[in-house]
């Protein structure tokens, strides 16, 4: 499977070409409970995930799992949105996870702005805060780039020093403080679930230099750097992963996740839409 990524992906480029006019200069990618992000994009072609041909197949409930072409309702920016993702922990490859990133780098995106929902270990981050991500940790176990290279003239050692763009931090910290959005910065720690972490592992992913916790993002980061795209990411603090501010265990449920992720999704929306309307994103 993963030596015919290549293949597959020319029958993934010319079926979508086949769908869609749009050349996209940026690609989103919208975690659980953040469907509604793509609101204010004119959506001029919508796929869905099983429709695409060699698309990952998941079985996660509430992830839409639609591929949406479209402008930007006020500076007709081009985009493709990737509505849901397909996780790791729903049994696939790292190198399928990060397909998007090869679906946007194929149909021209530079840049990928990805967002999830994550479990603050910071007990400066609560749940409904924004984290903008300034850099990862991998504990998924595995890389997405292992293996056979995509492209021949890509790197096979690929730098991830720096992964997420600084350009891209600054403009959105000017976006959020003009809109009145408090957000925060921190370190992804992406583990693979799909279990939620003990308490033992909060806390040493908290004592390594993890800010929160999530099973995503990293794929596709990863596979973005590779290809030369520029990085933003965002995480909504769904639930508070700190074992010691709290005397019952945790028990963060998935619906738990979406409601507070749904909740923040205009704020969310605001961040990118501000980054797309500046020009930052082109
Ligand atoms: N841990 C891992 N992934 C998550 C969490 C969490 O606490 N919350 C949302 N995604």
């Amino acid at each position: 499977m993963p030596a015919a990524l290549g293949l597959e992906l020319t029958l993934t480029k010319n079926f979508l070409a086949k769908h869609t006019k749009v050349h996209p200069v940026c690609a989103l990618v919208l975690g659980s409970g953040l469907a509604s992000v793509a609101g204010w994009v004119d959506q001029e072609a919508v796929l869905r995930y099983e429709d695409i041909p060699n698309f990952p197949r998941g079985d996660v409930a509430g992830h839409g799992g639609r591929l949406i072409f479209g402008h930007a309702a006020r500076t007709r920016t081009p985009l493709v949105i990737f509505e849901g993702r397909v996780h790791y922990y729903e049994g696939i490859g790292m190198r399928q996870a990060a397909f998007p990133a090869y679906v946007a780098h194929a149909v021209g995106a530079r840049i990928l702005i990805a967002t999830n929902a994550a479990g603050g270990l910071n007990p400066d981050l609560t749940p409904g805060d924004i984290m903008l991500i300034r850099d990862h940790i991998n504990l998924m176990g595995d890389n997405p780039l292992r293996g056979p290279l995509v492209h021949k003239s890509a790197e096979r050692f690929t730098a991830m020093s720096g992964a997420y763009d600084p350009a891209l931090l600054d403009a959105a910290f000017a976006v959020a403080g003009a809109r009145g959005i408090r957000l925060q910065l921190g370190v992804y720690a992406a583990m693979s679930g799909p279990a939620y972490e003990t308490d033992a592992e909060l806390n040493m992913l908290y004592a390594m230099g993890a800010d929160a916790v999530g099973m995503s993002t990293v794929p596709e980061v990863m596979a973005a750097r590779h290809l030369g795209l520029r990085v933003m990411g965002l995480s909504v603090i769904a639930n508070d992963a700190y074992p010691h501010r709290r005397r019952e265990p945790q028990r963060p449920t998935h619906e738990g996740v979406l409601r507070v992720t749904q909740a923040v999704a205009p704020q969310v929306q605001a961040i990118i839409e501000g980054l797309v309307e500046r020009g930052d994103v082109t």
